[in-house]
């Protein structure tokens, strides 16, 4: 039985890498953002609307043990999913866990392109955005730190460098842990 979760900030690849690598080792993919979406028929924004974060968060825990407890998946959580309550413990227990890092760099390009559908993004200026991503990575790091594995998400950007990332991750995701 396979069960992986992808974890790191929002634009590192987490979707990309998860479906690319499910579908070479045939395994299921899950987006948990996704998975909260279809559950509930509506979009991250208007949960966030609704619920404020709080609400939100609270959903997003009860959701991740639901997918939690698939097997033979690849599971890409939300970019705050290690970060709130006991989530980094529960997938460390669940299964293996990839940190996936990224620079500050990489990570402002590809968000000032895809901020729009990400609540706690849509509505900064271009300064605003590099500074929250500067804070939220200090502050997220020691979570994210927690995953048991740490792989390069810098180089998605075309799919050759995708089929190249996919199978670094399977070759990473067979030695042991540290
Ligand atoms: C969030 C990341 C998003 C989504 C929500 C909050 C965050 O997921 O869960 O907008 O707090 O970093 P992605 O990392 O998949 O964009």
């Amino acid at each position: 039985m396979k069960r992986i979760f992808l974890t790191g900030y929002m634009g590192a690849g987490k979707t990309t890498l998860g479906k690319a690598f499910a579908k070479a080792m045939e395994l299921q993919f899950i987006d948990l953002d996704w998975y909260i979406e279809s559950r509930f028929h509506k979009t991250i924004r208007e949960i966030f609307a609704e619920r404020g974060e709080d609400g939100f968060r609270q959903l997003e825990r009860n959701m991740l043990h639901e997918v939690g407890e698939f097997d033979d998946v690849v599971i890409s959580v939300g970019g705050g999913t290690p970060c709130f309550f006991d989530n980094m413990d529960y997938m460390n227990a669940q299964g293996q866990t990839v940190f996936l890092d990224v620079s500050i760099d990489v990570l402002f390009r590809r968000l000032k392109i895809g901020k729009a559908k990400r609540p706690l993004l849509k509505d900064k200026t271009d300064d605003e955005l590099l500074t929250f991503i500067q804070q939220a990575l200090e502050q997220r790091a020691p979570y994210y730190l927690q995953a048991r594995y740490r792989f390069d998400g810098g180089h998605l950007e075309s799919r050759k460098q995708i089929a190249t990332s996919v199978e670094e991750l399977r070759q990473l995701l067979e030695t042991p842990a540290v």
